[in-house]
């Protein structure tokens, strides 16, 4: 089974991964620090927390920003739940801003207009969880610039996008939102097994952070300067979680750090192959502006099915009788058993809905190998020509 996305593991990343294996530190090693400083480094932002999760590090995240019960927070429909689930966790309520129909990122147009009624109404959302979608970044500067003029924090789910650029800026710099968060599963750019970081550039946020990963406790130099008759001190500071990276998910991080770039020159050589061979065909790929370049996670097609008057279905199916695994990124968050019990409702997300409707993410990543990609064509071509 070809899969939408799969991890490129080396002899070099098991052999880093073996070394902690023989260590005396599975867990709590030299390994974490030092993949949150590489990873600090390369975006340029200044503080890094690695977790075992995105969903780990958009929920601590959260927490930091000091989401609560009756705060709101908005996202977008076309995300995975976890972008939602970190601010329900908290107790706040979630709204949605719809996507933009070409780029599929958050539409800046929906989110002014949302802001303005919001403004009226007095219920103005606390914190903004814009995704950089399939690996692309929004328009970040846009989106910083209305957050300073009605008060909301911004946290990036970047979760797809750890590689890429908007205006000179890598993802994950933090230069136009308070938190950013990456995810390091497997289907991802560059993977840990599972693992996430939060990154940002205020010390607060990421002192609050490490301290929620790890159960909530404390133990800064500070405290030990303060107590030096107690070596043994820590302190517990607030209800936390287990949410650590451990040593060996580091290790393959930081091993797989080392081909980042070539990832993601493949992923989008991949994707311009794509675009050459469907040339003709009633497809819409993703609007990339030239300020941005994507580290291409995902390769969704948008059918045109009006113009083909093709059954969806058909060709989902015909992937998957092929062996290959293609998806849906993503079956409409406001639609979802949940959302719904909380009144939302089909026809609220015309874009989202329209987008997930028409929309297969096809396989992409590094040793994706060219045979395999002309029988995708082939597969896609076939389908039209019926
Ligand atoms: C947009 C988005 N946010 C968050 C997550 C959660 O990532 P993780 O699996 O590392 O918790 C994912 C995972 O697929 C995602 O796609």
């Amino acid at each position: 089974m070809i899969p939408y996305s799969r991890q490129n593991i080396s002899q070099k990343d098991i052999s880093e991964v073996n070394k902690v294996l023989r260590s005396n530190f599975l867990t709590q090693g030299d390994n974490v620090k030092k993949f949150e400083k590489i990873i600090a480094n390369f975006t340029k932002a200044k503080y890094s927390v690695a977790v075992n999760s995105a969903s780990s590090a958009l929920h601590i995240a959260c927490l930091a920003l000091e989401i609560k019960k009756n705060d709101i927070v908005w996202t977008v429909p076309n995300t995975f739940a976890a972008s939602a689930n970190c601010a329900i966790n908290c107790g706040a309520s979630v709204d949605f801003v719809d996507i933009d129909p070409d780029n599929w990122n958050i539409s800046i147009e929906e989110l002014e207009k949302k802001l303005k009624l919001a403004k009226r109404k007095r219920k103005l959302p606390k914190l903004l969880i814009p995704v950089h979608f399939a690996g692309l970044p929004y328009d970040q500067e846009k989106i910083w610039k209305l957050s300073k003029k009605y008060k909301f924090k911004v946290l990036e789910d970047a979760s797809h996008s750890i590689g890429a650029r908007h205006k000179n800026q890598r993802s994950g710099s933090c230069k136009w939102s308070d938190i950013t968060v990456f995810s390091f599963h497997p289907v991802k750019i560059i993977t840990t097994g599972e693992g996430g970081m939060a990154l940002t550039n205020n010390k607060k946020l990421s002192d609050k952070m490490k301290i929620l990963r790890t159960n909530g406790i404390s133990q800064s130099n500070f405290l030990y300067k303060k107590n030096k008759e107690k070596p043994w001190y820590y302190e517990h500071q607030m209800a936390g979680f287990n949410y650590r990276m451990n040593d060996i998910s580091a290790a393959l991080g930081i091993s797989q750090f080392k081909r980042l770039k070539k990832f993601v020159i493949k992923r989008n050589s991949i994707a311009s192959q794509y675009k050459k061979y469907f040339k003709g065909l009633p497809l819409k790929y993703q609007k990339i502006d030239k300020d941005s370049y994507s580290s291409y996670h995902l390769f969704p097609i948008k059918f045109n099915l009006k113009k083909s008057k093709k059954n969806y279905l058909n060709i989902f199916r015909k992937f998957r009788s092929n062996n290959f695994y293609v998806n849906v990124h993503y079956m409409p968050l406001h639609l979802s058993p949940f959302f719904k019990k909380k009144g939302f409702k089909k026809g609220d997300f015309k874009n989202s809905e329209d987008y997930a409707a028409t929309s297969i993410s096809i396989p992409i990543f590094y040793h994706l190998k060219e045979f395999q990609i002309i029988k995708i064509v082939k597969l896609i071509k076939s389908f039209f020509k019926r």
